[in-house]
């Protein structure tokens, strides 16, 4: 049975288009996108869902009279569609501990760095600034803190003498682009075991 994964994003999409075009080619074996939501009306993540005629919607917050309200409406608009897993690609909101209780150990996300180092909205200028000469990325389960919860998979990413936020966030990004699939695939297929704060990966 496939299950149906929602890809929340609040930008450019890329990690979306990695997810549904690892759906296509089966390096996702058991799930396909069936919606995307936004939080921003005009994100590139939306208009790429619609040309794969995927279920988008904007989901706005000047419509709700608290983050936790908003959680609820997002819930419930989840919930009616049967969604299996709520992956977070680029969505820059904090989801409340409701939503997360609801969704426990059902939502993912991935973070430009490798937690627990430089969490949060800047990862990526954060890492450079800070004089890093290895960085990456991390997708992770998501728990009520920021960028927080058990890891599943790590890389790392070499910083260069002569990287620009842009350089290195793209070179992470291409990581990301692989790394998310992977760690979506091994999750639908019930290949990942949360122990405490440590994720078991049976590969096999
Ligand atoms: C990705 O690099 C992701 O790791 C980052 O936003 C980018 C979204 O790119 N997420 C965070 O910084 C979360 N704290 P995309 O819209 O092209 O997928």
């Amino acid at each position: 049975m496939m299950k149906r994964i929602a890809v929340l994003a609040s930008g450019n999409g890329s990690n979306l288009q990695a997810i549904i075009e690892a759906t296509e080619s089966g390096v996702i074996r058991d799930g396909t996108v069936a919606l995307v939501v936004s939080d921003r009306t005009n994100a590139y993540a939306l208009e790429r869902a619609r040309k794969k005629n995927i279920a988008a919607s904007y989901f706005s917050p000047h419509k709700y009279s608290s983050r936790e309200e908003y959680d609820r409406g997002l819930v419930t608009y989840l919930e009616r569609r049967q969604i299996d897993l709520v992956v977070l690609a680029g969505f820059m909101r904090l989801l409340t501990p409701y939503f997360v209780l609801i969704f426990q150990h059902r939502i993912l996300n991935i973070h430009p760095a490798l937690l627990p180092s430089f969490p949060g909205e800047h990862g990526v200028a954060e890492a450079l600034a800070y004089g890093v000469k290895v960085t990456g990325c991390t997708v992770h389960f998501v728990d009520e803190g920021v960028d927080t919860g058990p890891i599943i998979l790590q890389e790392a990413v070499h910083v260069y003498n002569d990287d620009t936020s842009e350089s290195l966030h793209s070179r992470i990004h291409a990581v990301e682009h692989r790394l998310y699939p992977k760690a979506i695939d091994l999750v639908l297929r019930d290949k990942v075991t949360i122990k405490g704060r440590r994720c078991i990966i049976d590969e096999g």
